[in-house]
């Protein structure tokens, strides 16, 4: 999957790429990110990206031209179809089931806003989707973008060790929050493990997991339950 990133600070695109999960995809040929960055594509001596907002009040706007240019760029850098998707706080929020689409796609542009916002024009000639990655507010998208391929990539075949923990992450397949984990020491002045997880009895272990992600789920996020892919087992357990 390609990814290209439009930003004034394109030097953070290279610092997302270089680590963990999102670094070992790219490693693995699994994807690949690059960065554009509108101050390339402006004209004059000072190369102007923004200027002050019709109307009056604080803060500077960001002009067309600059980021239609880049974005343009972008897309003619591959023939593949790409989706461009605006981080903002007004987009619809993202969720692992939007994670999980934008993961089948072959590209995303991911434009990053800076000091007040964006020309209207440009995101309405421009981008396909606004996403926000929560109801507060940033200084500018780049973390926001950061969020959004970190979530992708690890959904790419191959980019986790394990293929099975996307699966059983929280809002895995089956839309509940994970079950409590533990490794060595078994004792330990903070507690013991639970002694199930030492029983190797694997459908217990199975049953028991469940319980605890059910439970979890229940008590901090109920709201998740209604979407949740409940079996009739389960929704007797909650309702009883
Ligand atoms: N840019 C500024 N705030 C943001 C948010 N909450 N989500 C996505 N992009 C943003």
């Amino acid at each position: 999957m390609r990814f290209d990133i439009v930003s004034l600070f394109p030097e953070f695109v290279a610092q997302l790429a270089a680590h963990g999960v999102v670094g070992r995809a790219g490693e693995r040929g699994l994807l690949s990110l690059y960065g554009w960055n509108p101050r390339d594509f402006a004209e004059g001596n000072y190369r102007r990206v923004d200027d002050r907002p019709f109307g009056g009040g604080p803060g500077m706007v960001m002009l067309v031209d600059p980021l239609r240019a880049a974005i343009r760029a972008a897309r003619a850098a591959d023939p593949a179809p790409a989706k461009t998707i605006y981080l903002s706080p007004q987009g619809s929020c993202l969720t692992q089931a939007k994670v999980r689409d934008l993961a089948s796609q072959p590209r995303l542009i991911l434009l990053c806003g800076r000091y007040e916002g964006v020309d209207e024009r440009l995101l309405q000639a421009e981008v396909d989707e606004e996403i926000s990655i929560g109801d507060y507010v940033l200084s500018g998208g780049e973390l926001a973008a950061a969020v959004l391929v970190d979530a992708v990539a690890r959904l790419q075949e191959g980019a986790l060790n394990d293929a099975d923990s996307a699966e059983q992450d929280s809002f895995g397949s089956d839309g509940l929050l994970d079950c409590p984990h533990y490794t060595r020491p078994v004792e330990h002045e903070l507690g013991a493990v639970p002694e199930v997880l030492l029983s190797g009895n694997h459908a217990e272990i199975a049953r028991w997991r469940r319980m605890q992600a059910l439970g979890r789920t229940w008590l901090r996020r109920p709201d998740l339950l209604d979407e949740a892919g409940l079996s009739k087992r389960d929704r007797a357990l909650l309702e009883a």
